[in-house]
């Protein structure tokens, strides 16, 4: 097959681990034989500092006409002047709300390898499988704002349809794993949480009677992720608590380097990046941890360009590495970025080609009369 994708590298970490996302690429096209078009474009700070925008039209053009869209990470103490009248983190937003990427799927899977990486014992790591489905493009990231010198205020907003859409696509995503939804919000004091609230109760009672639906309030959300987390399957939530409870679940996976995500909408493109930043005290020291990149390219591969087989590739030879101590120092690894992506691509090749050879020979044997 052969896929148009555009590659967004970012600031800080983000062109480091993007070239190992783009090596992947060329990897999988030596042996499997898939094409990759990739097309670098700016965004962000590097964005900002080159045309004077955080999302150049020509980068919009570009995420339009692709198939799908990787990204690195964006934003960085160059640019975080808070008279600036813009910033790196527009340009990811505004691509955002122009492609209708209204749900941010983000796994948490712990390896077992890496429970002692989390400060949560193993024990409660032990079966920790879950989804937090993240709505993208509303609440108080997108509502009107006000900024005067000595008042600022952020609208949060969300209609019916904006919550009935994401809760759709997390009922189905529950419904093709373990049929659990749970539903975060601020009901006790936020007008927009009781709408939510209502629509889902509403949704899955009409649409996925048989899914089993949990509530819980956002404050208490957060200790549950971590007093009993193997008891979530699909967390579905609006916008910014989405963002600060995967952040948390990340530390059950041991580093931020390690949860990648897909940002999907009804149609076009869909956007894939690692849910952690542009980590500016790692940039430029060859040390970020890769993986939740690579694990970003597996979600492209599966989401958007239809290679499921090629996207379990990816995630076993990551598992693999993992599994064998080939990692970067944030999982207590000994290798750099580019040594741990190299270590990655190295299994990759040996699992293909490992396919690839006949099966050894059996010896004849010798033909054995049966008699009845
Ligand atoms: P961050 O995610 O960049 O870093 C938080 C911590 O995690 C740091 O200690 C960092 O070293 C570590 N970390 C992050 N990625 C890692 C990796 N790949 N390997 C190993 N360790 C890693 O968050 P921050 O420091 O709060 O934000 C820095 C900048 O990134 C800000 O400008 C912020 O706006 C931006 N940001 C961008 C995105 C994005 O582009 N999607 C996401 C989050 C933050
Ligand atoms: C993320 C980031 C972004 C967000 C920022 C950089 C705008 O934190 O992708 O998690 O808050 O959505
Ligand atoms: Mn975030």
């Amino acid at each position: 097959m052969q896929a148009t994708i555009t590659l967004l590298p970012g600031d800080g970490i983000g062109p480091e681990i993007m070239a190992e996302a783009e090596r992947l690429l060329h990897a999988l096209t030596h042996l499997t034989g898939h094409v990759f078009q990739t097309h670098r474009r700016l965004i962000g700070g590097a964005a900002i500092d080159a045309v004077g925008q955080a999302l150049p039209g020509n980068t919009l053009a570009s995420c339009r006409q692709s198939d799908a869209v990787l990204l690195g990470a964006v934003g960085g103490p160059k640019w975080d002047d808070p008279e600036a009248s813009i910033r790196p983190e527009q340009g990811l937003l505004q691509l955002r709300q122009q492609l209708g990427l209204y749900a941010n799927l983000r796994p948490v899977k712990p390896h077992p390898s890496l429970f002692e990486h989390s400060p949560l014992r193993s024990e409660r790591l032990a079966g920790v499988d879950l989804v937090v489905v993240r709505e993208l493009t509303g609440g108080l990231y997108f509502g009107r704002k006000i900024a005067l010198q000595d008042m600022a205020e952020d609208v949060c907003r969300y209609s019916r349809e904006e919550i009935e859409r994401v809760v759709r696509q997390a009922a189905r995503l529950a419904r093709s794993r373990r049929s659990r939804l749970t539903l975060v919000d601020k009901a006790n004091v936020l007008a927009t949480s009781r709408l939510w609230r209502r629509v889902t109760q509403e949704v899955v009672r009409a649409e996925f009677p048989d899914l089993e639906l949990e509530i819980l309030l956002v404050d208490a959300a957060a200790m549950h992720l971590l007093s009993r987390p193997a008891d979530f399957d699909v967390i579905v939530t609006e916008n910014l608590f989405g963002d600060i409870l995967t952040d948390e679940a990340a530390m059950l996976a041991g580093s931020m380097g390690l949860l990648p995500s897909a940002s999907l909408g009804d149609s076009g493109p869909g956007l894939y990046e690692p849910i952690h930043g542009s980590a500016p005290d790692l940039a430029g020291r060859d040390c970020a941890n890769p993986f939740a990149m690579l694990l970003s390219v597996a979600m492209m591969l599966e989401h958007s360009l239809g290679l499921v087989d090629e996207a379990r590739l990816v995630e076993s030879a990551v598992h693999a590495c993992i599994t064998a101590g080939q990692t970067t120092a944030d999982l207590g690894g000994p290798m750099g970025t580019r040594e741990a992506a190299s270590a990655v691509l190295e299994r990759i090749g040996e699992t293909v080609v490992g396919r690839r050879k006949p099966a050894p020979a059996r010896p004849i044997e010798p033909a054995v009369a049966v008699s009845t």
